[in-house]
């Protein structure tokens, strides 16, 4: 696998998502869902093309179970996180429902985090 196309690639699907419900709350005057268009750009888009910028242009960041593990632990706890706070916030489920849900996605993105900042102090010179 490619962790830097993917990263980008996927990334590059977030925004698309991003920008469509940006316009639909632009459009429509209804900006309850702010927080969710934020993060997915955020979450989603631009940090997914930093980590695949990074690991394109880092030599050897890519290398090994590091970047792997920070690849599939980013990828479930932010669409986890995301999908989640989209049907708590746009009101299809309750908050007593999936809110437990949440830390285990936020955890997974920390853990993430955790890898590629150890990933990054023992590669980058
Ligand atoms: C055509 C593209 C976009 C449209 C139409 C759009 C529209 C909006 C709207 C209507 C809000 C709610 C503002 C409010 O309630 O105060 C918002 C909030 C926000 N947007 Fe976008 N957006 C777009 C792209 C982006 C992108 C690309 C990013 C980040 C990379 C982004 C980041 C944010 C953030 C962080 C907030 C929350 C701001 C806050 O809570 O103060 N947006 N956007
Ligand atoms: C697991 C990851 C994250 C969690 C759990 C999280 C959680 C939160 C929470 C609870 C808020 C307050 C929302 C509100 O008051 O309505 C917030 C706001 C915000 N976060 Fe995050 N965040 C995460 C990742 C990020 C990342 C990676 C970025 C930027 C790259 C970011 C940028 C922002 C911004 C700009 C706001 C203010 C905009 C808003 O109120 O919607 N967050 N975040």
């Amino acid at each position: 696998m490619n962790i830097s196309r993917s990263f980008l690639v996927i990334g590059s699907l977030y925004l698309l998502v991003g920008i469509s419900l940006g316009s639909y709350m632009g459009g429509s005057g209804d900006h309850t869902l702010a927080p969710v268009h934020a993060h997915i750009n955020l979450l989603g888009f631009t940090l997914m093309t930093v980590f695949g910028l990074a690991y394109r242009v880092i030599p050897g960041l890519a290398d090994g179970m590091l970047a792997k593990a920070h690849f599939w632990l980013h990828q479930i706890g932010a669409l986890v996180l995301l999908i989640g706070l989209f049907l708590m916030m746009s009101g299809q489920v309750a908050e007593e429902t999936i809110g437990p849900m949440f830390p285990v996605a936020e955890l997974a993105v920390l853990l993430g985090a955790v890898l590629w900042a150890v990933n990054l102090f023992r590669t980058v010179r």
